[in-house]
């Protein structure tokens, strides 16, 4: 498997409940490695830029509106398989589709305020991430499990 990044957006929703921590400590025990994160509040036309494949939909409006009402949390998340492993643990976007143990399964019932985006593609991470992320804001270090996680390798 690749070693890939994805971007997440912990979403207003997110944030306002005190999920931060619960969220990103999902990534984290599964293995992944937070290589960019900040809180910022999106301005309208970054929230136009990372949806533009929903320009149009009936959820457009609302959607982006969400999404600059209040601080996001960004993360840049690195690993073998990240982009699929994200989505999964991110769970199906309709609440009455999301499985219990992903985190819209666990902490979400709307589907919009759904306390998590993720990168759906190579093309898109690479696309999103860019428009989130400055070249100097995503790192390179070791987590000190990497032998344990992936002992083919280390
Ligand atoms: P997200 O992963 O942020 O990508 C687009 C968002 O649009 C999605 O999660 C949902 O929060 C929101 N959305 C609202 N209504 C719909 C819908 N009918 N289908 C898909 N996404 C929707």
């Amino acid at each position: 498997m690749e070693t890939e990044q994805t971007l997440v957006l912990i979403k207003p929703d997110g944030v306002q409940r005190g999920l931060i921590g619960e969220v990103i400590a999902r990534y984290e025990h599964k293995g992944l490695k937070i290589v960019g994160m900040k809180l910022l509040q999106l301005p309208r036309d970054t929230a136009e830029k990372l949806y533009a494949v929903h320009q149009g939909k009936s959820f457009y409006d609302v959607l982006i509106k969400f999404m600059t009402s209040a601080p996001i949390v960004a993360l840049a998340i690195e690993g073998r398989g990240a982009i699929e492993l994200v989505r999964i643990l991110n769970g199906e976007t309709d609440p009455t589709k999301s499985q219990p143990g992903s985190i819209r399964g666990d902490f979400s019932i709307n589907i919009t305020h759904n306390v998590v985006h993720a990168s759906d593609s190579p093309k898109s991470a690479q696309r999103e991430l860019e428009i989130v992320f400055a070249p100097d804001e995503r790192y390179k270090y070791h987590r000190m499990d990497e032998a344990i996680l992936h002992p083919s390798v280390v």
